[in-house]
């Protein structure tokens, strides 16, 4: 049998490409915070991460030319060997100041940063808990490890309980979380997750990708909580809010001490780029300085899910600038992402098994009013096919 058999089969991407509703691989010709250009058309941009709006920012892309002509344009080997620099450290010392946790790591990406952590920590014959809807990076990371892993239902501590009730005795327990959904722009209720941790001396790991930066000034979703610092294990991105690449795992010195000598997925792949590192130090220093960027990121979030359920859309109940619109036939998914390209607006499509039929809507600091209200305007267009049915009449 040839490996290669199952890509000659492989059809559904091009039939949807040669119907022109195909939304994936879309290739910008440029973009900023607030718009993009596509086919050298404008598009009001609501399907990134750039939460602060800060991958223009002149003091972003300073910092991170300045590191170019400093430290050229790669460090061409991990950090356990040639790849480390003064300015990780650096990047390092202001994370844990940042997010008041003892000590931190960075990564070359953030799927990098919760695949070394989990990887690092939980072996066979551990078990790992998972929320339902963690990220996919989380589930691989479990794999990878060889730990058991289970999955308890979405953001219910009760559920974790009946699962931690039920591990064998004398194992040792992760249980992993987002901090805020990226599908859904809800965000986790941390502390009675880490309640359950600590009755059943199991470890708690908060991926904050979608949080930091944005909740709590900035600070994500635990000090959102009033409860900074206090997660075990808190990993982070810097391909959203601080608008660069590049990942981060944060806790106590001895664990990120463990991981830094353990992490595979670290250790034998290239460090940071010397860019990446000074821009995303760049944009932790604003964000730190500038909290009305991530108080108007989610200020647009919650006028656009109050406008868009308006309109009679299920945006279930988001507290973020995502603000996802919920499908109920999946087949009209593409056809609607569509025609709010064809009026100007871009969004993400989300089809199953990545979460249920959706269009992800997402804001940021950048975004005008105006712009708002224009896509408000695409949504009113398209609403009709977007709606959930109405309930039959008795
Ligand atoms: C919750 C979450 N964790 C981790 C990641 C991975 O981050 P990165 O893009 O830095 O690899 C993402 C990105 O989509 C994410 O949404």
């Amino acid at each position: 049998l040839d490996v290669f058999e199952r890509c000659e089969g492989f059809l559904e991407a091009r039939h949807a490409q040669a119907a022109g509703i195909y939304p994936y691989f879309l290739a910008f010709d440029d973009h900023d915070a607030a718009t993009a250009r596509l086919n050298g058309r404008e598009v009001v941009m609501c399907g990134s991460n750039n939460y602060l709006g800060l991958t223009r920012d002149e003091r972003v892309l300073a910092a991170a030319s300045e590191a170019v002509g400093r430290y050229g344009s790669s460090c061409t080997g991990s950090r356990l060997l040639n790849g480390s620099l003064r300015l990780h450290e650096e990047l390092e010392q202001e994370l844990a100041d940042f997010f008041d946790m003892p000590a931190a790591l960075v990564f070359s990406t953030g799927y990098q940063a919760n695949l070394g952590a989990i990887a690092a920590l939980a072996g066979p014959g551990d078990v790992v808990l998972v929320d339902r809807e963690a990220h996919a990076s989380i589930f691989d990371a479990c794999r990878l490890s060889r730990a058991s892993m289970r999955v308890f239902q979405h953001n219910d501590p009760d559920h974790l309980r009946s699962q931690l009730e039920r591990r064998p005795a004398d194992v040792g327990c992760l249980v992993v979380v987002d901090g805020v959904y990226s599908m859904g722009g809800d965000v986790c209720p941390v502390p009675d997750i880490l309640e359950v941790c600590r009755q059943y001396s199991a470890r708690l790991m908060v991926d904050d990708a979608h949080g930091a930066g944005v909740l709590a000034a900035g600070k994500g979703t635990c000090a959102y909580h009033g409860i900074s610092g206090e997660a075990d294990l808190l990993t982070l991105t810097f391909s959203k809010a601080f608008a660069s690449l590049g990942g981060a795992v944060l806790g106590q010195e001895q664990v990120i001490h463990y991981i830094r000598h353990h992490a595979s997925s670290q250790i034998f792949s290239a460090s940071m780029t010397p860019s990446s590192t000074a821009a995303a130090l760049a944009a932790v220093c604003i964000a730190r300085r500038e909290p009305w960027r991530a108080a108007r990121a989610l200020d647009h979030g919650s006028f656009m899910a109050a406008e868009l359920a308006r309109l009679g859309l299920d945006t279930g109940r988001p507290e973020t600038p995502i603000v996802p619109v919920r499908i109920a036939r999946t087949e009209a998914t593409a056809l609607a992402w569509r025609a709010l390209l064809d009026r100007g607006v871009y969004v993400n499509a989300v089809l199953p098994p990545a979460a249920s039929a959706r269009l992800r809507t997402s804001y940021t600091a950048a975004h005008t009013r105006e712009q708002l209200q224009f896509v408000l305007k695409a949504f009113a267009e398209v609403a009709d096919e977007l709606r959930p049915a109405e309930p039959a009449s008795a």
